[in-house]
């Protein structure tokens, strides 16, 4: 191994917002008893960083500024503070189940973060970092709210904005423990592209949702979908709640169209459809850390398999972050945006 440099190049925020963003040279991070200084090489840009950056998301409270932006990624063992248990060696891929200092503003959008050796779990050698990176704020949830959901096989469940890289993986996945899955997009061309990602329907999600509704009924003989995951907010759940049968639930995991959901009372009272949300911080908090680090291996291993496909790829240098955020919002973009460096 390459005797470690003086300094690194990190992604800061001088304060929250994207235009302030600037690219530094500082100091590494000393790793303390049981932690692992990690180089991370690959990291995605994911809806939560544009959320943190603009200082909206409760899973990035920095202590104060400069702060260093970025929630996962993937990077090799560069050091071993004292006290490692010999599981970790000098060299070797990780992924974290919690890069724990990044909710504090020292995250991933730098080239070394110091992480509890507890939270690290090896990355098999045949999958790219390009596909490691993703490996906890995607595929994670998926696993949490399909498990949450308990849909019976062969029912349906609708998810919406499944173009996303979440919503592929969650295609795939409920095909594999035996649920059906109606599609939504916005995109009219998105369509035919959401049925060879695995979707048995794909409609799009308009102005209302009688499209949605009316197919539903048809897949399901009018019972209607068993529940669905949302990622929209605003108007979507109140949407696509008429195609929900009486006493499902939808999970509402993201907010693309606004922080707020217009909710219908005759939805909630009358058809006692149930809203809940769902975030994998203290879903997978709340297991001890050994299950947590078996989560992500799972997750791992089923990227391998294609069962939770990672999605295409398109790498930025590390220092062309603030263009990359900016990019994220373009609508139809094809590809996961990286950073690597
Ligand atoms: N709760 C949790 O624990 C958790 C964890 C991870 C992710 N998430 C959430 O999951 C969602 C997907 O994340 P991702 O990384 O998979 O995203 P992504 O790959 O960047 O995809 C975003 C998707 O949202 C669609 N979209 C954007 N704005 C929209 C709008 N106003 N109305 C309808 N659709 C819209 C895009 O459609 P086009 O293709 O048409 O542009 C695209 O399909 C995000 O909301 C994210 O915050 C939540």
């Amino acid at each position: 191994m390459a005797a470690l440099p003086e300094t690194q190049t990190a992604i800061q925020l001088s304060a929250f917002g994207i235009d302030n963003i600037v690219v530094a040279q500082v100091p590494l991070p000393t790793p303390g008893a049981g932690e692992v200084l990690v180089r991370i090489n690959v990291r995605p840009v994911n809806p939560s960083d544009v959320f943190s950056v603009v200082g909206v998301y409760p899973g990035f409270k920095p202590k104060g500024f400069p702060a260093v932006p970025g929630l996962e990624g993937v990077g090799e063992v560069a050091a071993l503070g004292p006290g490692s248990s010999g599981r970790l060696s000098v060299g070797q891929r990780v992924v974290a189940t919690n890069w724990r200092s990044a909710s504090e503003g020292r995250g991933t959008w730098q080239q070394y973060v110091t992480v509890p050796e507890e939270n690290l779990v090896p990355v098999p050698d045949d999958l790219p970092d390009e596909a490691a990176c993703q490996a906890l704020i995607n595929p994670v949830p998926v696993i949490g709210m399909l498990q949450e959901l308990a849909t019976p096989k062969d029912d349906y469940i609708i998810i919406t904005a499944a173009g996303s890289a979440l919503g592929r993986m969650a295609i795939r996945y409920a095909k594999h423990i035996g649920v059906r899955v109606v599609a939504t997009c916005r995109r009219p061309e998105q369509v035919d592209e959401l049925r060879a990602a695995g979707a048995d329907e794909a409609v799009v999600l308009g102005a209302d949702g009688d499209a949605l509704a009316s197919r539903v009924s048809e897949l399901t003989g009018g019972r209607g979908a068993w529940g669905a995951l949302d990622s929209i907010a605003g108007s979507s759940p109140a949407k696509i709640a008429p195609a929900v049968r009486a006493g499902g639930t939808i999970i509402v995991y993201g907010a693309m169209a606004s922080p707020n959901i217009d909710w219908n009372v005759g939805q909630c009272l009358f058809r006692v459809v149930t809203l809940k949300g769902f975030w994998l911080v203290p879903w997978l908090d709340a297991k001890p850390v050994e299950e947590q680090r078996d989560v992500i291996a799972t997750v791992l291993e089923h990227m391998r398999s294609g069962l939770l496909p990672p999605m295409t790829v398109d790498v930025r240098p590390l220092e062309e972050a603030a263009a990359a955020l900016r990019d994220q919002a373009i609508e139809g973009r094809p590809a996961k945006l990286v950073l690597r460096g």
